[in-house]
């Protein structure tokens, strides 16, 4: 016998009964769109794993901007494709105020300064080898590294860099660098920290785009050769939580769960357990993947695009970082 009381379907009669009752919105106030960055004139050069998304030289990434501004989107990370001549063991292009990221700060705050930008703290652009932090022995080196960190930091605030975002996985930076913006004046910056950032394989065409750790370009095979000393077991939730209760007691200002799609236990989790905004990253691999699915006809793209979006933000993600930024439905 059906229970009268019990017809949940009622509220899926028609399509403005659902949208009305509705939950889960994605709007662009929630995304942050990641570019890649290059040097030379070529306008923008394509990234093989990634269709779609480009490395983009300086002189046509404003364009880039503009399109996404145009939509509605508030937020753009950066990630730097730095010339192999200008990796070393110590990373000290990182450093270097006149460095790529910091022209692309400049270029772009010149023209959009409403524009948010989010710059990405972690040695792994700049390191012959690849790793996110100094190595030494065959070892990463926690401590030194974090020094440099926060003076990166530094270095993109001055440049004008809104959020700094430390993904890295080395204990203690959120501290540093915290430390290193207050005493440089730069109070306002914000730290969105990458929290709980796992050793997934789904950086691969991440990797790819930036000639970083793995990737055909980088051809040294000094150290591990993979991030699990410093990124977390895809394993472990406990870990994450142990994690989150740092950067909150570190002051970071958003904590960040990466990759998202796999991780949405742990979105969950975050949001259950902190007082600050939660962002997720959905990464190369999971853009990829869903592009690859989708030219093979097996799923339709535009609706693979919304539901995924839709799904880590149900989760509790309060911010998506996102390839899809300018696809999902404006
Ligand atoms: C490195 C970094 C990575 C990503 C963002 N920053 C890759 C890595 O840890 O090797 C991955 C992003 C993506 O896959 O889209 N600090």
């Amino acid at each position: 016998m059906i229970n009268p009381k019990q017809r949940p379907r009622r509220l899926r009669t028609s399509k403005s009964v659902r949208d009305l009752v509705q939950e889960t919105q994605v709007t662009a106030n929630d995304l942050i769109y990641p570019l890649f960055i290059k040097e030379g004139e070529s306008s923008k050069e394509a990234i093989k794993s990634m269709p779609g998304i480009y490395r983009w030289g300086l002189d046509s990434i404003l364009g880039e901007v503009e399109s996404a501004t145009k939509l509605g989107i508030k937020a753009i990370a950066l990630f730097p494709v730095i010339d192999p001549s200008l990796k070393d063991e110590t990373a000290k292009e990182a450093l270097n105020p006149d460095g790529l990221t910091q022209r692309a700060i400049q270029t772009i705050k010149q023209h959009f300064p409403e524009t948010l930008l989010v710059t990405d703290i972690a040695l792994d652009p700049y390191t012959s080898h690849g790793h996110d932090g100094l190595l030494r022995d065959g070892k990463i080196i926690n401590d030194e590294t974090v020094e440099i960190l926060a003076k990166m930091a530094v270095v993109q605030a001055q440049a004008g860099s809104d959020i700094v975002a430390p993904s890295d996985m080395m204990d203690g930076r959120v501290t540093a660098i915290r430390a290193a913006l207050d005493q440089a004046s730069c109070q306002d910056t914000l730290i969105m920290s990458y929290t709980a950032k796992y050793a997934s394989c789904l950086y691969g065409p991440f990797r790819d785009a930036l000639g970083s750790l793995g990737s055909e370009a980088q051809s040294s095979k000094q150290g591990p050769e993979d991030k699990k000393t410093y990124q977390m077991n895809p394993a472990n939730s406990i870990e994450a939580l142990k994690e989150l209760e740092l950067d909150l007691d570190e002051g970071a200002d958003i904590v960040m769960v990466k990759p998202a799609s796999w991780y949405l236990d742990i979105i969950s989790k975050f949001k259950a357990h902190s007082n600050r905004p939660v962002a997720a990253y959905q990464v190369s691999g999971e853009y990829s993947m869903i592009h690859a699915a989708a030219q093979a006809g097996y799923i339709d793209l535009e609706k693979a695009i919304q539901e995924s979006l839709t799904s880590i933000k149900r989760a509790g993600a309060d911010l998506i970082l996102t390839y899809f930024a300018k696809d999902i439905k404006h």
